[in-house]
């Protein structure tokens, strides 16, 4: 943890992709984090007549709303653009549409007021969250799950990733959503699957568990979405008991793949990277399943390791994160003058190889 002089008060903005977002968030000297305003628009209504979301309309959309909520962020955090220390926003990974109207809508604040302008990695705002929510400090072992990325990386410090495993197609979001359309279930498919999940077996359906038991901790998806169309085209007309069944095991394969990997990568990290004892901490959207938290909460009991679970209000994409980044890295003196456009692609570990299939949909986060 580094500590600064004095307190650092970020205002954050986040337009990657559906969600427009504005935050006030204040790191005291000792390094702590707390979120003094946190606002949210969802996009889901704007996109939802096309079945996922249409780059176009949310670029539009948070255009429409990001000064209206930047007003608002200040307000509840009791404070004056000139108060701040600083503007941060997402400079990538995301939509190009999006990112552009974060970046010049804060390169504007920031020209307007004299402040400094930061750019933030969404992805690296998602791995350091724990921070902000529980002072959970690197290193950690990170299982990133969002609608674009499927990850597990080793978090050794800001700015400092090692990704030891990734998803060779879908990411699991992604699986999540495109189950709960071909089920004819809401979107966004996390949480309307999850739902459903809970009337349903996790036993009746014997379901794939992709890349079970490889050395190399990746992920696979696509197989789980497959096998579930066919299950659904064989029983069809769909009962409730059908959908909350098919739920419910597909849930149970995602459970047991994913234990399966973070098990792998557990190994590797204690092995290879030497850390004794690396705390497991769960991040993005698909972070705030129940029945995943509960799977990542059984294995760091039975391995005897911690674990951090962020509240289920910073697991979806938030202001608050990109805030805290801004915060953290002006703390550390590790801003980058040259982050500040758009970059649809930003790996955080940039020495990693790209997959086959990774990130296919590759604009979200
Ligand atoms: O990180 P995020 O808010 O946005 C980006 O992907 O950028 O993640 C959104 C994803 C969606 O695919 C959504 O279906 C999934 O997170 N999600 C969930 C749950 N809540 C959201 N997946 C499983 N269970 C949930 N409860
Ligand atoms: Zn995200």
């Amino acid at each position: 943890m580094t500590a600064s002089a004095r307190d650092v008060l970020i205002l954050g903005l986040e337009t990657s992709c559906d969600e427009t977002a504005a935050a006030v968030v204040q790191r005291t000297t000792t390094g702590e984090g707390r979120i003094l305003s946190n606002v949210i628009r969802s996009q889901w209504a704007a996109h939802a007549p096309f079945g996922g979301v249409v780059p176009e309309i949310a670029a539009r959309a948070h255009c429409e709303v990001l000064d209206v909520l930047v007003s608002k962020a200040l307000d509840d955090a009791g404070m004056q653009l000139g108060d701040v220390d600083a503007i941060a926003a997402t400079a990538g990974p995301g939509l190009i549409g999006g990112l552009i109207v974060g970046l010049v809508s804060a390169k504007a604040l920031a020209f307007a007021s004299g402040k400094t302008m930061i750019g933030v990695n969404h992805l690296e705002a998602h791995a350091l969250t724990v921070g902000l929510s529980d002072g959970l400090q690197p290193p950690y072992l990170l299982l990133l799950v969002s609608g674009g990325h499927s990850q597990i990386l080793l978090v050794r410090g800001i700015g400092d990733y090692v990704r030891l495993g990734t998803t060779i197609d879908d990411a699991l979001g992604e699986a999540f959503d495109k189950t709960a359309k071909l089920l004819g279930l809401a979107q966004p498919g996390g949480p309307a699957v999850e739902s459903a999940a809970q009337a349903g077996d996790t036993k009746r359906f014997d379901l794939p568990r992709p890349l079970f038991g490889r050395p190399e901790p990746n992920f696979s998806f696509a197989g789980l979405k497959t096998a579930i169309r066919q299950q659904a085209r064989a029983l069809e007309p769909l009962s409730d008991q059908d959908v909350a069944d098919l739920c419910a095991s597909f849930q149970a394969a995602v459970r047991d793949t994913i234990v399966d990997r973070m098990q792998r990568a557990i190994d590797i990290t204690i092995r290879t990277h030497n850390i004794p004892k690396p705390p497991l901490v769960i991040a993005g959207g698909v972070a705030a399943n129940a029945f995943l938290r509960e799977g990542l909460s059984n294995l760091a009991a039975k391995q005897d390791l911690p674990v951090c679970l962020p509240p289920l209000s910073l697991c979806g994409d938030n202001a608050a994160m990109i805030a805290w980044v801004g915060a953290e890295r002006l703390a550390a003196g590790l801003i980058d003058e040259h982050a500040t456009t758009a970059r649809p692609r930003w790996p955080l570990d940039e020495q990693a190889t790209p997959l086959i299939g990774h990130g296919r949909k590759g604009a979200k986060a």
